[in-house]
């Protein structure tokens, strides 16, 4: 599998077509506006730029990630893939949109992967013509970073297209895991009621923002505490797993914290407003 077409150039887009690029995948990075599209392939740019600066990565890793990636507002473009990731909007009518115009312009037999983290995988592929063609893919923020991907197929899925997928990941250097289709599947069902909890305990006044963070680095090990996490993964989507968990299993221990609601209400998602629970407004 050489071309990978990766649909959506979002936070979770960048970080996708990053790995297959890094990977040394051709990939075609798809998304409505040209603006996005650059502005996506500038993050990659300055981020790698970083990283060899950092010892993150080897000399030359920059050239040879963006070497690899074309941008494209072209749908008609995943006519030449043979793989696609989709990382569109959360939108459950914008993806069956998106799924509908695909099932054209995709070659038969190619695989088309959802990253949704909050969406029915079941309710995607049943707007595909293959629907047996698509499973969930799901990548971790951020996703050229982080080593695992949850598989998860739809109910209509087939055994071949997960074992593509799994062996796809691995070929790519991830660490892939079969899970059935439930809301979360296995790490949001952990780590977004983690995030929801530290709100509720900012909001009972136990500690300061910093101190909840700091506990849980040195208390527990967390890479980083949980609102520098949520503010890393996006308010609004921390919200939309929570959502999912609350409204699909009706259990009211999932029920989002107001304070979550009131910044995404407020376009404090985070760090990709410059604003969530920390301020990053004077970050360069
Ligand atoms: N290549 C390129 N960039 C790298 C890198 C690498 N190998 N390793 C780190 N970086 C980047 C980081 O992204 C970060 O970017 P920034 O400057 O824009 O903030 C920067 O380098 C700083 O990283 P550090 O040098 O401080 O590296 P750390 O050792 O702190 O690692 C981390 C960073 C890997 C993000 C680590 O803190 C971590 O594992 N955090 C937890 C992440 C997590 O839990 N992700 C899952 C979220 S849930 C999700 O995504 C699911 C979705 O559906 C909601």
């Amino acid at each position: 599998m050489e071309k990978v077409g990766v649909l959506g150039a979002g936070t979770m887009g960048m970080g996708i077509a990053w790995a297959f690029a890094g990977a040394g995948k051709k990939v075609v990075l798809y998304d409505i506006k040209q603006e996005i599209v650059d502005g996506c392939i500038a993050k990659i740019s300055k981020g790698l730029a970083k990283a060899e600066e950092k010892g993150q990565a080897p000399a030359g890793a920059k050239d040879f990630v963006l070497g690899n990636i074309t941008g494209t507002v072209n749908l008609e473009d995943m006519a030449n893939v043979d793989f696609v990731v989709e990382s569109v909007v959360e939108n459950i009518d914008i993806k069956k949109e998106v799924y509908k115009k695909l099932s054209d312009i995709v070659k038969p037999e190619v695989v088309v992967a959802t990253n949704t983290s909050s969406l029915s995988i079941t309710e995607i592929a049943a707007t595909y013509a293959r629907p047996e063609k698509v499973a969930g893919m799901h990548f971790f923020n951020p996703a050229m970073v982080m080593a695992l991907i949850e598989v998860i197929p739809a109910l209509q899925t087939s055994e071949e297209t997960v074992e593509t997928i799994i062996a796809l990941s691995k070929e790519i250097g991830k660490k892939p895991i079969k899970v059935k289709e439930g809301p979360g599947f296995v790490v949001n069902r952990i780590l977004i009621p983690g995030m929801n909890e530290a709100a509720f305990i900012l909001m009972e006044g136990l500690a300061t923002i910093e101190d909840i963070d700091k506990a849980m680095k040195l208390g527990a090990g967390w890479p980083m505490g949980p609102f520098t996490l949520a503010d890393m993964v996006g308010l609004d989507i921390a919200l939309e797993v929570g959502n999912v968990l609350f409204r699909e299993t009706g259990d009211p221990k999932y029920r989002p914290a107001p304070i979550i609601k009131q910044y995404v209400r407020a376009g404090w998602l985070g760090r990709k407003t410059g604003r969530g629970f920390y301020d990053y407004s004077q970050k360069k």
